[in-house]
């Protein structure tokens, strides 16, 4: 079935749409108050949520549909060893729709290649998070009213910040968008991410160290938290901590109108005094998310009920490489048979489908 793996699945003309029907949700809620009755949402959590699980429930139940679901893996047959590609094709037994979420890199992929229902990626390790670009890509547009000429500072763990990738993949479809990327050089955006997306889309972008000096060319302030569960090296992690904090000192140095966003939770990257500015619109953003997965949800229901497909991946390989990334889901599902995408036939640049890992075949 169509499925949400990563943001690029839909195209922006279908992004623009959700876009139009959140908005519309949020002036009508009560035209969509038995839009999905009689579905189920199956919500697949084996790692922690706390928005991303409730606002799709409160999705889902905004609806009128119903919920049944787990928030860890502990309490799963995942904990006897069961494979996310059979977890997937059980729930299509119960469920309508799933959202899913999982430490390994392209778990939600394979699920969706197993299951008979559409599957929503909920967040995949460190690699991709569509449905918080939604609800990204929704405030930008409900608080400055465009999406395109705009000015984005991405600043904190970007090497593991996924939501930071699914957004520079979808901003990189609109006109005029210039990156701003601060970090410390560690947490440094992922290659494929500035080569094969920004790189490839002529997308304008500069790479620093330092927020201050960023500040005042921003129209928007993507802050993130240092993701501490992706670190080997619990030191490196505290050293890095607390590289960059947003306080009311640095948002003197802001335009009037800008706007500052975070997927939530703060750890200690934005002070709490903060809040109280008007451009701090994370808050909204997270109340966005609830709005943009009632559109998303509808969609996929409705696709699923067409018999749409996922498209097949094109220009691929099979099991003549393999994937090392310990994150990918490859690496704990040994059955699945490893494959690669062609991204640069010229240099013989492979992809993993599921992690995006690199390799090189001669
Ligand atoms: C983000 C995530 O899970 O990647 N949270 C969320 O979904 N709102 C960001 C984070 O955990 O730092």
């Amino acid at each position: 079935m169509r499925s949400l793996i990563d943001i690029t699945d839909f195209s922006v003309e279908e992004v623009n749409e959700l876009l139009d029907t959140a908005c519309d949700i949020v002036a009508n809620p009560e035209k969509y108050s038995e839009a999905c009755k009689g579905k189920k949402l199956a919500t697949l959590f084996f790692e922690p949520s706390t928005r991303t699980r409730l606002s799709f429930t409160a999705a889902m139940m905004e609806l009128g549909g119903n919920v049944l679901g787990f928030d860890s893996a502990s309490n799963t047959s995942a904990s006897k060893g069961e494979s996310v590609y059979d977890t997937a094709k059980m729930v299509s037994c119960y469920a309508d729709i799933i959202a899913m979420r999982h430490p390994k890199e392209g778990a939600p992929y394979v699920a969706a290649r197993s299951a008979s229902i559409p599957v929503i990626n909920a967040g995949d390790g460190g690699h991709c998070h569509p449905t918080q670009t939604l609800a990204d890509l929704l405030t930008i547009y409900r608080e400055l009213g465009r999406l395109e000429n705009l000015t984005v500072g991405f600043c904190g763990d970007l090497k593991y910040g996924r939501t930071v990738h699914s957004l520079i993949s979808a901003l990189a479809r609109y006109k005029n968008v210039k990156i701003v990327l601060i970090s410390p050089e560690e947490l440094a955006l992922p290659k494929y991410v500035k080569y094969e997306v920004m790189e490839k889309n002529g997308m304008d972008y500069v790479e620093t160290t330092s927020l201050e000096d960023s500040m005042p060319e921003l129209d928007v302030l993507y802050m993130t938290r240092i993701q501490q569960e992706r670190f080997d090296n619990f030191d490196e992690y505290e050293r890095l901590k607390d590289s960059y904090v947003l306080d009311v000192d640095k948002m003197k140095l802001a335009k009037e109108k800008m706007l500052v966003l975070h997927p939530l939770p703060r750890v200690n990257e934005i002070s709490v005094k903060v809040d109280a500015d008007p451009r701090a619109g994370y808050f909204r953003q997270a109340l966005n998310a609830k709005y943009v997965r009632m559109a998303l949800i509808m969609k996929l229901l409705k696709e699923a009920a067409e018999g749409r497909q996922m498209p097949e991946p094109v220009d691929v390989v099979f099991d003549e490489l393999h994937c090392d990334n310990p994150r990918c889901i490859t690496s704990t599902e040994q059955e699945i048979v490893h494959t690669f995408k062609c991204v640069s036939p010229e240099n013989g640049v492979y992809r993993c489908i599921y992690c995006e890992a690199k390799k090189i075949k001669n």
